[in-house]
């Protein structure tokens, strides 16, 4: 969508994932879907280092609202869990440098069973979210039906505009159409939205992250040419730094959505969250790689039998990333290839290892070379050609 926004992949932070619908405050008062979640997170990416990488979105999912509309009509945020009302958390977190984005349902009630926005009411929640101070909208699509989509999903972005604030657009209708032609219009999608999920909910777990990249790749020819600035496919949130990930697993989520060009949501706690899962989440080299300006969504290359597959994103000044990764359960595996042999044209160049933070010798297109690969870990480089070199190849 060319609002001027989301140029890059959005970055932030969606409670979904890690806190659900849990709404017992009484019982569990830290974290249940409540402004103080929201203020915790907001403070978090302010002062522990995130909101400067780019993480600024803080972002409410679902079961936030009251279960009545209110006598004009209006959403409203659950008195109890939200004395202050949405605006106020729009300012907390506006004060802070961040961004909020709130969730709606085009249908008759969210999925959790709050209130949704049905045709009739469009321009009063855009129009709501707008006076509100909010910067994103995330439109799930549980209770309605293809028909009433059709119409709804492009209602909502004309109407979020007609709102004149500038409101990135989320879209979860291709998830409720299967997420594949004929059905998705890729093309109409990136039209009108700045985001989408293409497929199902993330879980916390390995074979739900798996399952998730397996889809995606599987369907790149497709998916792919999707993307671009502005438009972009998702795969749905972090993982890294809840409890089902290993520390490869979540080095592999994290390269994977770089390569992905991936909105980066993480759904974690971040008050709590470990000093390993946030290196890797704060890797810079990750983020320049994901945050890359041309926006151009990366591929897989090779599926090996061996079981490693190796990815592969163009990035701006004829740089790339390449990401080597092992679906094995034994041991490292040292992986031989060259960058020939993953197409790369005739010359030399500079490898640096972003998990290892280590520049590599300079080598040519022609060199094989090894990369050792832990069980469902990756090894990733940022790969750029050499310009100048002597005659005899060397730098
Ligand atoms: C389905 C979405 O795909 C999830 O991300 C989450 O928003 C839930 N609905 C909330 O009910």
């Amino acid at each position: 969508l060319d609002n001027g926004l989301m140029r890059t992949p959005p970055m932030g932070w969606l409670a979904w994932e890690r806190f659900r619908c849990d709404i017992d405050c009484d019982h569990d008062p830290k974290n249940c879907i409540s402004e103080n979640l929201f203020m915790d997170m907001a403070d978090r990416l302010a002062e522990d280092g995130w909101r400067e990488l780019g993480y600024v979105y803080v972002n409410i999912d679902d079961c936030w609202s009251s279960m009545e509309r209110d006598a004009n009509g209006r959403l409203q945020a659950d008195p109890k869990r939200f004395p202050n009302g949405i605006p106020h958390l729009a300012r907390y977190v506006h004060d802070r440098g961040l961004k909020l984005g709130i969730y709606g349902d085009f249908g008759t009630h969210t999925c959790g069973g709050y209130p949704g926005t049905t045709l009739d009411k469009i321009q009063t929640d855009a129009q709501t979210f707008a006076d509100w101070g909010i910067d994103m909208l995330k439109l799930d699509g549980c209770y309605s039906n293809a028909t009433e989509q059709e119409k709804g999903y492009p209602l909502m972005s004309q109407a979020l505009n007609a709102t004149g604030r500038p409101i990135g657009y989320s879209c979860s209708w291709p998830a409720y159409q299967g997420g594949l032609p004929p059905k998705v219009n890729y093309t109409q999608l990136g039209e009108i939205c700045n985001l989408w999920r293409n497929y199902g909910d993330i879980q916390d777990s390995w074979s739900s992250v798996l399952n998730i990249a397996d889809w995606f790749f599987t369907n790149q020819d497709i998916l792919q040419p999707a993307a671009g600035p502005g438009r972009w496919n998702d795969p749905d949130m972090l993982v890294i730094g809840d409890f089902g990930l290993s520390f490869d697993q979540s080095q592999t989520q994290m390269a994977l959505w770089a390569i992905m060009a991936a909105p980066l949501f993480m759904s974690n706690d971040l008050r709590s969250i470990d000093a390993r899962s946030r290196t890797i989440l704060q890797n810079k080299g990750l983020i320049y790689i994901n945050q890359d300006p041309l926006g151009i969504q990366g591929r897989r290359l090779i599926k090996e039998q061996s079981g490693v597959e190796v990815f592969w994103r163009p990035l701006s000044n004829d740089a790339s990333a390449l990401v080597f990764f092992s679906r094995r359960e034994d041991m490292p595996y040292r992986y031989q290839t060259s960058l020939k042999k993953l197409n790369y044209t005739a010359g030399v160049y500079q490898a640096y290892d972003v998990y290892q933070e280590k520049l590599l010798p300079a080598f040519k297109d022609s060199t094989d070379f090894v990369v050792s690969i832990n069980p469902s870990g990756v090894v990733m480089w940022f790969v750029v050609p050499t310009k100048q070199m002597m005659g005899d190849g060397k730098l």
